[in-house]
């Protein structure tokens, strides 16, 4: 089901052996379930203080009803949880949806990786997109 759903998603879709190491490596994994079938999912994972969001795919037919947010808004709080201090992603170019999904959530752009995804005109750059999970605490000033 997931592989159904990755595969009507993306061009370049992950392989099997991609989700099962993200299971075996105990990443952040979540499924989203509509009434009979999967409409989303969201993988994560800590690295040190870094929580990298490595996917977030929600069904075509449940896009634009904030299903995608919420997803990533969980695995943001799971990454408070885990104690990450900051949160970082890739994201095509191209990708409007995605980049304001993330924007929304106060990711900003902090640099470009060349040659990060496959597509039919050779390789495309990737947005790199992060943001700190902690605000500074006011001081109690009593
Ligand atoms: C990116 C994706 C996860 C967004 O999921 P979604 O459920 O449609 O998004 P939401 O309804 O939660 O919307 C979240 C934000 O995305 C933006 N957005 C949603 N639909 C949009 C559209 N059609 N055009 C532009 N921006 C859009 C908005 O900023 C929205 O926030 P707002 O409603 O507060 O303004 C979904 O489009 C998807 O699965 N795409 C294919 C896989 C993919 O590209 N994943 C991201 C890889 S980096």
């Amino acid at each position: 089901m997931i592989m159904r759903l990755e595969n009507q998603c993306y061009a370049y879709p992950w392989a099997a052996w991609m989700f099962r190491s993200a299971i075996w490596l105990r990443m952040s994994c979540w499924v989203m379930e509509g009434d009979r079938e999967v409409i989303g999912f969201g993988i994560a994972q800590r690295q040190l203080r870094w929580w990298h969001l490595m996917n977030v795919c929600i069904a075509a037919n449940f896009r634009a009803m904030g299903l995608g947010k919420k997803m990533t808004v969980h695995l943001l709080s799971e990454a408070r949880k885990q104690h990450a201090v900051y949160s970082w992603l890739e994201v095509r170019p191209n990708n409007r949806t995605a980049i304001n999904l993330y924007r929304s959530l106060g990711f900003r752009s902090v640099t470009m990786r060349k040659n990060y995804y496959p597509s039919r005109r050779g390789r495309l750059p990737a947005i790199v997109m992060a943001k700190k999970l902690y605000r500074k605490q006011k001081p109690n000033i009593l």
